[in-house]
């Protein structure tokens, strides 16, 4: 389907972006799509993948956090604060190793320096790993990470090998082409 299509298509189903799309064939293809008691919705706004848990899933409980605001998510908990902080955030805190999901879509401002650019999405790409790590729970729980097709993808996947059973790279449909966006997911 043509990139525009997608767009199409998610704006006459109601959602926000496109990007639900991408979490529904990467969730599909895990085959874990039962049910998500606790879901992290790492870098949400404008809030479609928690849009798609919600609708999808309608006895998820979700936290989605971003720096940006996101407009209300019927039983979707916002916080408006930076993952680097999610220590500090009581509503994660608490949830410690009960998360059966965490979606991470995270992608920093780009500068157009590749070195810079490349690291700064390793970084929140690393982070997002070691939230999941330690937010998960230790059975039948799943990451998905939004990375890039960089010299660091193969290190980042390695890092995840650590912690996780299963990890694979995925580039679904309904992301475009051209867009060096790819897919990582971890189950245990
Ligand atoms: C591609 S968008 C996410 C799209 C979302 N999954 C959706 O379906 O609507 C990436 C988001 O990551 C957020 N972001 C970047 N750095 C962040 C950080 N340190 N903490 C929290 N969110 C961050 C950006 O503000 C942006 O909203």
């Amino acid at each position: 389907m043509h990139a525009d299509s997608w767009a199409l298509k998610a704006k006459k189903l109601g959602y926000r972006s496109r990007a639900v799309f991408k979490l529904e064939e990467i969730l599909n293809k895990l085959n874990r799509k039962k049910s998500f008691k606790n879901v992290l919705d790492l870098g949400s706004a404008p809030g479609g993948w928690s849009q798609y848990i919600s609708v999808n899933f309608p006895d998820s409980n979700i936290i989605a956090i971003d720096i940006l605001d996101m407009k209300p998510i019927e039983k979707v908990t916002f916080i408006k604060d930076s993952v680097e902080n999610i220590e500090n955030i009581d509503a994660v805190k608490t949830n410690k190793g009960r998360f059966d999901l965490v979606i991470s879509d995270i992608a920093p401002n780009l500068t157009g320096i590749r070195t810079v650019d490349d690291e700064n999405i390793l970084e929140l790409n690393l982070l997002s790993v070691n939230i999941a790590e330690k937010y998960l729970k230790d059975q039948n729980a799943t990451v998905v990470i939004k990375t890039f097709q960089n010299n660091n993808l193969k290190s980042l996947r390695k890092h995840m090998e650590l912690f996780f059973k299963i990890v694979q790279t995925y580039k679904p449909a309904a992301s475009k082409n051209k867009s060096a966006e790819t897919y990582l997911y971890g189950a245990r």
